[in-house]
């Protein structure tokens, strides 16, 4: 098999670069380790810029998100038993829109399909070889046999576990990591959301945010410890800690309701450096991972797709690479930024027994600061509704 650029990796890093290459005349194949049923399972955050939401337009995917994606004019942030509102419109005239990172993926699959993409799943060991020559190529197993396709270049969307990342030599690949003393344990449950707007919560037992998904599916955490076991946490185990980190208006409020997933996921940032080496780029969290508390994961794999289908185009239609060279500088500068709104959010919010009452009151401190200052609150709208590509 031959193609242009081969994708390691189905999830919206992969199938958005996939779509848009595709759209610009440049064929590709997908290879994805899982089956479609396991993508589609997997639930995360869902909040997305205005950035990326034009990139899923010129992709040809934003019909379903215009429709059923909610605008979110701001967030709720709580501390000391008060809920404050950060207006993203009147600070920075931008807003986000609140749409299932599940759906994307369903939305891009669909996509795929109506253009008949090649995705092949079930694909194991898949490996890449000669990424420092002019013809690499990938090889993998499915259904007991070997199989190769060779290309111009590889694309690793293959995410944090992936086998993109460990190609590139160890004396080239610097990472940086910062991995959190605590969990989120997510609920979903079909209840109505308690708050209008996304609210992040700062409590002494823990974090806690209240988010949603539609008008009657809700998504909630609360900050966990990382020796907790899911099995230890019963829906009304769960109802309840939630209902004692959040102020008393939002706590009574609350339609409480049986679980349809629960899971406990590490908090982490994490950075490789450099995204490309010969011909082999890395986007999205194959190369950096963001702690969830910024909402930043699939809009970080956005702009790395934003650059890297451009950098493709300008190659394939003139040959032009200087895209491509620059492509790794590109990304990492809006990258860092985002790794620091994402750490930054992580520490005003959590507890962190560690840091003692001092560090308490410091957290507190600087919450009332940022409620109270317009210039506070425009850094942080700025940071979270995006960052310009
Ligand atoms: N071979 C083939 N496919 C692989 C391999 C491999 N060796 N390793 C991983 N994959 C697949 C995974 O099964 C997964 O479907 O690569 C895909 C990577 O998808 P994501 O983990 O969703 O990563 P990405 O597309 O970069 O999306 C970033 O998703 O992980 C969230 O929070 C993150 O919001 C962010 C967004
Ligand atoms: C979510 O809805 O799952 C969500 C929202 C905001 C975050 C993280 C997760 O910061």
């Amino acid at each position: 098999m031959k193609t242009q650029v081969g994708i390691i990796g189905s999830g919206p890093a992969g199938l958005l670069l996939s779509q848009l290459l595709h759209l610009r005349g440049i064929a590709n194949v997908v290879l994805e380790r899982q089956s479609r049923e396991y993508v589609l399972g997997r639930i995360r955050a869902g909040v997305i810029e205005p950035g990326a939401v034009e990139l899923l337009r010129e992709a040809r995917v934003h019909a379903w998100l215009e429709r059923e994606g909610q605008i979110h004019e701001g967030i709720g942030i709580s501390f000391g038993g008060r809920r404050h509102r950060i207006d993203f419109r009147a600070l920075t005239g931008s807003c986000v829109t609140v749409y299932g990172q599940t759906e994307i993926t369903r939305d891009l699959f669909a996509a795929r399909d109506s253009l008949s993409g090649v995705i092949i799943h079930d694909a194991e060991d898949v490996t890449p070889h000669g990424i420092e020559t002019d013809a690499p190529w990938l090889t993998w197993c499915k259904g007991g046999a070997s199989h190769r396709v060779d290309c111009d270049f590889i694309a690793g969307c293959d995410g944090f576990h992936g086998v993109s990342r460990r190609s590139i030599p160890a004396n080239v690949l610097r990472t940086f990591e910062k991995v959190y003393p605590f969990g989120w344990l997510g609920v979903l449950s079909r209840t109505p959301p308690v708050t209008r707007e996304v609210t992040y919560n700062h409590h002494e037992r823990g974090f806690a945010l209240c988010s949603m998904r539609s008008e009657t599916l809700s998504r909630y955490y609360v900050q966990c410890s990382l020796d907790d076991h899911i099995d230890e946490w019963s829906d009304d185990r769960f109802w309840e800690e939630l209902r004692r980190r959040l102020p008393g208006d939002i706590a009574r409020a609350l339609v409480t309701g049986p679980s349809i997933e629960k899971s406990i996921a590490p908090l982490r940032s994490f950075v490789a450096e450099p995204m490309r080496h010969g011909r082999l780029f890395l986007a999205g969290d194959a190369a950096h991972i963001v702690p969830p508390t910024g909402a930043k994961g699939l809009n970080l794999a956005a702009s790395d797709v934003h650059y890297l289908s451009r950098a493709f185009a300008a190659w394939y239609e003139s040959g032009d690479a200087g895209a491509m060279d620059t492509y790794s500088d590109h990304c990492l500068r809006r990258v860092w930024k985002a790794e620091r709104f994402s750490w930054w959010m992580t520490t005003l919010l959590h507890h962190f027994p560690e840091n003692g009452p001092f560090g308490e009151r410091i957290q507190l401190a600087e919450l009332d600061y940022l409620v109270n200052s317009r210039a506070a609150m425009t850094a942080l709208a700025e940071n979270y509704v995006g960052l310009p590509y």
